[in-house]
């Protein structure tokens, strides 16, 4: 048995779905049990070199693990990790390279548009569509606003595919011009802006995503009711003032205890 005690878990992270099984204590931002050695080389695999909400989280197992069981359950967590919540799942949709790695899993985003059900969405970054569509098909009526041209066309393809082309209204263009335009107190405005593929795992914030920089600075959400942001694990979400931060685990078996994105939301500015 080894005693296990992690810390850095912030409050709103779903502490018990990150860990797993185990008779977990929890005291202030630290967890502790007793672990068998494979399910506590399982725990250090998976929480190797995370950081959640700008909380890096650490990992202390007495007596030591031994090398064998760690290099074992590394190669198990990459091997799992193959078996993740997927993007699209019908047949026929068009995505290029960045719509198919910045792709929100479809059960993910079909899940945040029933929680809006009603509402007018304003996707400000819709890229292929996987939020525009998870949120029509939730049922809120949607404006997809994105940059790229080509890949509106993905998403207005896609919208096709899962039927709800009709309710989702595609504007080509810069968010930053077209958001404030459609403006209303009753709409959501949700912005999903660039991380990269190379986002900093150990810690990151509002100056590193520039679109979100520029979009908190010139005031975008101004005469919404609510700004939602889709943002990294990693994101410091203390940087956003009055924001409510929530972790968004995946549900497939290789990434049903890991963090996929990080939901900020926060009443938009009067
Ligand atoms: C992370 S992706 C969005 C993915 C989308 N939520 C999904 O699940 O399919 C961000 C998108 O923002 C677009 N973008 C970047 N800057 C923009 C801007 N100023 N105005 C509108 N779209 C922008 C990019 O072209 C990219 O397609």
């Amino acid at each position: 048995m080894h005693s296990v005690f992690v810390t850095g878990l912030l409050p709103w992270i779903d502490a018990r779905r990150l860990l797993g099984p185990g008779e977990w204590t929890f005291e202030a931002r630290t967890a502790r049990t007793e672990l068998v050695t494979h399910a506590a080389a399982d725990l250090a695999a998976r929480l190797h070199n995370v950081a959640l909400g700008g909380s890096p989280i650490t990992a202390e197992f007495r007596p030591a693990l031994p090398r064998p069981a760690v290099r074992a359950a590394r190669t198990t967590d990459a091997r799992r990790r193959r078996d993740t919540s997927p993007g699209f799942t019908r047949p026929g949709v068009r995505l290029d390279e960045e719509g198919r790695f910045s792709l929100t899993p479809e059960a993910l985003a079909l899940e945040l548009g029933r929680r809006f059900s009603g509402r007018l969405v304003v996707d400000a970054t819709a890229g292929a569509g996987g939020n525009s569509i998870g949120f029509a098909r939730g049922g809120c009526r949607v404006v997809a606003i994105e940059q790229s041209a080509a890949r509106l066309a993905d998403a207005r393809h896609n919208a096709r595919v899962y039927g709800v082309e009709g309710a989702i209204e595609f504007l080509h263009g810069d968010a930053l011009a077209l958001a404030p335009k459609r403006a209303h107190e009753d709409a959501i405005l949700f912005l999903d802006p660039p991380w990269g593929v190379d986002w900093p795992r150990a810690g990151l914030g509002v100056a590193d995503l520039p679109l979100l920089d520029a979009a908190l600075r010139a005031g975008i959400d101004r005469g919404y009711h609510t700004l939602v942001l889709k943002l990294p694990p990693s994101f410091r979400a203390s940087e956003l003032d009055g924001g409510r931060p929530e972790a968004v685990y995946g549900f497939a078996p290789g990434d049903t205890r890991r963090v996929k994105f990080l939901l900020v939301t926060r009443p938009a500015l009067r």
